[in-house]
């Protein structure tokens, strides 16, 4: 997927760093994720059996939690508006990670496939955050925020690599399994940006019925005689409304 993928993220990152308010929200985007990311990290550490994997999965889990809280930082700072700001509080991020309502990811796909999963999830990350450097859309204090979260990113492609290549020397699908996460990262990439062009196009045509089916009528309206009324002064004190009717 390699030129394709970065082409796409190319177009991506240019339009979304140039609308204002978009890299609010690409950032809570990435506080999110990362934050999921952390949880996801967290059950591991919980679950394997393999000692030294725990010990990576818990520096993972601490890394992403900085991460999560970096991104953050960043959207507070370039003003979070709206939908970033409901992004970066967003409780439902929990049910969503699945370990509040229902089974964890690792638990869902157990070591290998988690690990697979890590590797890909990982390795998109980096790319994304190296198109948003190349492209020297950030600003400068974002951009040094990127340099930073990178670095960890780097650590946690390469354990994930170092493992999945070691499963694969034993025999294990990992090309496979690999290939399946990419597809479905690409599937849900797919339904987001389905989600998000719903509610523009949304938008856009209630916003057109509003001005060309109802606008006009506002210019018809009228006060009958006898309907709405204006309140009368003073009349609008608690003992007053508890003595009437
Ligand atoms: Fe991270
Ligand atoms: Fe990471």
């Amino acid at each position: 997927m390699g030129l394709f993928r970065r082409a796409w993220l190319t177009v991506v990152s240019e339009v979304a760093w140039r609308i204002p308010g978009r890299p609010q929200r690409l950032l809570a985007a990435f506080a999110l994720a990362e934050r999921g990311s952390m949880l996801d990290m967290l059950s591991a550490v919980e679950l394997t059996e393999r000692r030294g994997l725990r010990k990576l999965y818990f520096r993972h889990a601490l890394d992403e939690a900085r991460h999560a809280a970096l991104f953050a930082g960043r959207v507070r700072s370039l003003g979070a508006i709206g939908r970033a700001e409901a992004a970066i509080e967003d409780s439902g991020q929990l049910v969503e990670a699945g370990v509040v309502a229902g089974t964890t990811l690792f638990e869902r796909l157990g070591e290998e496939e988690f690990l697979s999963f890590v590797y890909v999830a990982e390795a998109d990350a980096v790319e994304q955050f190296e198109v948003l450097l190349a492209r020297r859309l950030p600003d400068p204090e974002t951009a040094a925020t990127l340099h930073r979260i990178l670095k960890d990113e780097h650590f946690h492609v390469s354990y994930a690599r170092t493992e999945v290549e070691r499963a694969a020397a034993a025999g294990r699908p990992m090309r496979r399994s690999m290939a399946l996460h990419r597809w479905r990262r690409v599937g849900q990439a797919w339904l987001r940006f389905s989600s998000d062009f719903g509610a523009l196009m949304g938008g856009f045509w209630l916003g057109l019925a509003y001005v060309v089916g109802v606008g006009p009528f506002r210019l018809l309206g009228r006060l009958e005689p006898g309907g709405w009324q204006r309140p009368e002064r003073g009349g609008s004190s608690l003992a007053a409304a508890r003595t009437e009717g």
